[in-house]
């Protein structure tokens, strides 16, 4: 008895628009709005967080607090953020520092924040057992000790990470060492570009859905946001860009590459540099994954960066800029005499290769509707202990029919294999989170270190976030 919104919502005035999604008030359950194609605009930079130092530890605030964004006129769309309204600020620090955060919960409800990829004591993880009531400020302290990388955080509360992290609750953490190569781009929001993808179901009356009906993995939502914008569009005034792509969205994968299939240079994964670059013409993330990429362009060119077919914003170079590239790169490529070829000059970083000799043993863990090891998550119940200083092997099977993901707090981990064999070499680095193919073996190997407790446990799961609420998620200490 109602057109379709899909049909009608391109040809509406906001004013039309208003009054038929006044009329639809109240009418029930919301459907997903499809906005109009959007202008371009600026991409938004989260800014690096302010800090100061007390006694040595390096000190920094974050208060979550809810916001609101515009997307559909006349309807603000709910959203939460930290330090603003939709996302968070990028916190900053080097290896071999102590850092401190207060996290103040100014939403009406308790919530909490995990540094995601950080190796960090239990009772710092921010996870579902240490939660901020609202109103409350947590403190948590712990030592950075790990290579450079770029690490994020968002809240993980038990049951509603999906809801607090798809309102905006999320933000990059970059872990800067003396080690790291010169020669990589990394003037931050200069040629060193943060790209946090979300994408979001927009309702009749504005506000993020969270309809998960239509498929096993979660939200799928059809407006995508990169820094919190839509069809965004950024100048750099340098012919080698480095973006750092982080997934942050609750179910969707996304296949990143240029419009023009050009190849470019990963050059780190979840937790740190790989030992050295890998050229691609495109690179998979799921859920809660990152990638560092460098890409080369000519003076005058835009690019378009993209997922499969669907367009996230462009990256230009002004003709106006110079165009002397001290590394002659791009004039080789073009004549054919440099075969796909990393564009990074030198090595990077040496990541230690864990042997699988050394393991103490395998465990298994088996992820199947919503379960792991057929065990729903218990907050009270300690599905691991693993010995702190040993390595271990841990086998990970997806028996299901659609994807799922892994994700192991405090550790980074290295791919031993996939059903087998060997993975390809943009797995090669350090990770924190792997994807999952259907019906899937993968093996991977790490090793826990420093931090014990018989009572605070560190949690792993499936960051398909509707799946970890509902239950795909278990827990282990260091002991
Ligand atoms: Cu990104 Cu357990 O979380
Ligand atoms: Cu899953």
């Amino acid at each position: 008895h109602r057109p379709s919104r899909r049909a009608v919502l391109g040809g509406l005035t906001s004013l039309g628009l208003l009054a038929l999604t006044g009329s639809l008030a109240g009418c029930g359950r919301q459907n997903e709005v499809q906005l109009p194609a959007a202008p371009t605009a600026a991409l938004p930079i989260p800014p690096l967080a302010d800090s100061r130092v007390e006694d040595g530890v390096r000190v920094f605030d974050l208060a979550a607090r809810p916001g609101t964004m515009d997307l559909l006129p006349g309807f603000p769309t709910p959203t939460a953020g930290f330090n603003g309204p939709f996302l968070g600020p990028t916190l900053r620090a080097s290896r071999g520092e102590r850092v401190r955060v207060r996290v103040a919960n100014e939403l009406d409800e308790a919530t909490s924040v995990h540094w995601h990829g950080m190796h960090l004591p239990p009772e710092m993880d921010g996870g579902p057992h240490q939660p901020v009531a609202a109103g409350d400020t947590w403190e948590p302290e712990w030592l950075i000790d790990q290579p450079a990388a770029t690490l994020w955080y968002h809240p993980h509360p038990h049951g509603e990470t999906q809801r607090h992290v798809n309102l905006g609750l999320a933000g990059l953490f970059v872990v800067d060492d003396q080690d790291t190569p010169a020669g990589l781009p990394g003037e931050y929001g200069v040629d060193d570009v943060p790209v946090i993808v979300q994408d979001k179901m927009v309702g009749e009356e504005g506000g993020f859905l969270l309809d998960t009906s239509g498929n096993e993995i979660g939200i799928l939502g059809s407006t995508l946001l990169v820094n919190g914008a839509r069809n965004p569009f950024f100048e750099v005034s340098s012919q080698r860009v480095r973006l750092r792509l982080l997934n942050a969205s609750t179910a969707r994968t996304y296949n990143f590459g240029f419009a023009d299939s050009r190849e470019f240079a990963l050059i780190a994964s979840d937790g740190g540099l790989l030992a050295s670059p890998v050229p691609l013409a495109s690179i998979r993330l799921s859920p809660a994954e990152r990638a560092e990429i460098v890409v080369e362009m000519a003076p005058g060119e835009t690019i378009m960066l993209r997922s499969g077919r669907v367009e996230l914003g462009a990256v230009a170079v002004p003709a106006a800029f110079g165009g002397e590239d001290e590394f002659d790169v791009l004039e080789l490529r073009a004549a054919g005499e440099l075969a796909p070829s990393p564009p990074v000059p030198g090595t990077l970083a040496r990541i230690e290769r864990l042997r699988v000799e050394d393991a103490a043993g395998l465990r298994d863990f088996r992820l199947a509707d919503r379960k792991i090891n057929s065990k729903e998550m218990d907050m009270g119940r300690i599905d691991e202990v693993v010995r702190v200083g040993s390595t271990e092997v841990w086998e990970v099977r997806n028996t299901n029919p659609y994807p799922h993901n892994f994700h192991v707090h405090d550790v980074q981990f290295q791919v031993v294999s996939i059903d087998g064999q060997d993975p390809p070499p943009e797995l090669g680095g350090l990770k924190d989170t792997i994807y999952l193919e259907p019906r899937r073996v993968y093996r991977i190997i790490m090793r826990f270190e420093d931090y014990t407790s018989a009572k605070v446990p560190y949690m792993y799961h499936c960051h398909l976030l509707l799946h970890e609420d509902e239950g795909m998620m278990g827990q282990f200490v260091v002991l």
